[in-house]
């Protein structure tokens, strides 16, 4: 009798915790996805996880008193007075750039802090304090996205990710880093014990990452997503690079034979980024001596605003199963929410920290 019982005490304990108890009452974990187009913030809200954001861009224009007291009666545009201009930053960025036919400026490029750009940190400064608020608790755990190494650039990665650290900190978080491909996996694979391929395609990079239990084995970036797409279509047919982003977004169908010289480029364009991606990954992985034993095939999780369109999977898949890829995949699928997918992971990731 007593035995049977201890089996049942047993299989209780075994039970996985549901994810929301691993949080303290009071505390309120905060995930963070520092994307080269957009940061989003992820944070549980009563019952649900709410996900907010800001445009990661900005745009500067004249000062003048009237132009700095008129933007300042709308409370829903982010500025700062920068000598004499006014720096407009975050979702507001677009409208005013369409007004004045004016190209965006970025705080990042190609997933890391833009070395090129002299307001790059003041402004992300900015656009994080719209988005992070206050911790409530000493030492609230936040957990922020980086992307993983690209080749050659290491140094530029540590100083992208101890900069983003220290200023966390110094609003008074326990900031930790997540790599976003893993973010991806705690977001949609724990129905797989967070083991499989987080795929994530961004503005500025690809980024894919392949872990077994929640321990990363293979993390690559390529510096060619949405971004690149955009340039590479607006110089093959003489258009502003913006415009190609207007009308990617507006409906791409990469399963629908292309109706014109621009959407023949956008197709060509994510084909070349899909097929790089997915040999950056075959490689890396074929050179690693032992990966993990598994008798399980792997499942893929895609996300990222570069594969929202229609068809992304199948190119996906294409280009997967043309060649003998190392490591053996049950199947490919989109996330639930792609442009959040990072936030909510790197939430997931911060509610584990205790
Ligand atoms: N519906 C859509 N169709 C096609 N592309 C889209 C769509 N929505 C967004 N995008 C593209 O997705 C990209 C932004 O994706 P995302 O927000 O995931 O990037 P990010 O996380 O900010 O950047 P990164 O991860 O590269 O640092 C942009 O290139 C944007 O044009
Ligand atoms: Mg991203």
């Amino acid at each position: 009798m007593a035995e049977s019982k201890d089996h049942l005490w047993k299989a209780q304990d075994d039970a996985p915790e549901p994810l929301e108890d691993l949080v303290k009452t009071g505390a309120h974990p905060l995930g963070l996805d520092v994307g080269t187009s957009k940061v989003v913030a992820a944070r549980r809200d009563s019952k649900d996880v709410a996900c907010s954001f800001q445009l990661n861009a900005f745009i500067p224009v004249p000062y003048s008193p009237v132009t700095e007291r008129t933007i300042a009666q709308q409370s829903e545009i982010h500025h700062f007075r920068d000598g004499g201009e006014i720096v407009i930053f975050g979702s507001a960025t677009d409208r005013f750039a369409n007004m004045f036919n004016a190209e965006t400026r970025r705080t990042m490029a190609d997933g890391l802090i833009n070395p090129n750009e002299k307001l790059a940190w003041p402004v992300l400064e900015q656009i994080l304090k719209t988005l992070v608020p206050k911790p409530t608790a000493a030492n609230e755990v936040l957990a922020f996205s980086v992307p993983a190494a690209p080749p050659g650039r290491e140094a530029q990665l540590t100083y992208h990710e101890a900069t983003l650290r220290k200023f966390l900190q110094s609003m008074g978080y326990r900031a930790m880093a997540i790599n976003e491909g893993l973010a991806v996996i705690f977001s949609e694979l724990e129905d797989h014990n967070f083991s499989g391929i987080g795929v994530s395609c961004g503005g500025g990079m690809c980024n894919a990452t392949l872990a077994f239990l929640s321990i990363p084995s293979i993390m690559v970036s390529l510096p060619k997503a949405g971004d690149f797409i955009d340039r590479s279509v607006g110089e093959a047919v003489g258009e502003h690079a913006t415009r190609v982003k207007v009308i990617k977004e507006e409906g791409l169908d990469l399963t629908r034979s292309p109706r014109d010289k621009l959407e023949k480029a956008l197709h060509i364009y994510y084909e070349d980024v899909v097929e790089t991606l997915v040999e950056t990954l075959r490689g890396a992985i074929s050179q690693v001596d032992s990966l993990p034993k598994t008798d399980r095939a792997l499942p893929i999780v895609l996300s990222g605003g570069t594969a929202k369109p229609r068809g992304f999977r199948e190119l996906f898949e294409r280009a997967l199963r043309s060649r003998r890829f190392p490591v053996e995949i049950s199947e490919i699928r989109m996330s639930a929410d792609p442009l959040t997918s990072t936030a909510r992971g790197a939430h997931i990731a911060a509610m584990f920290e205790k």
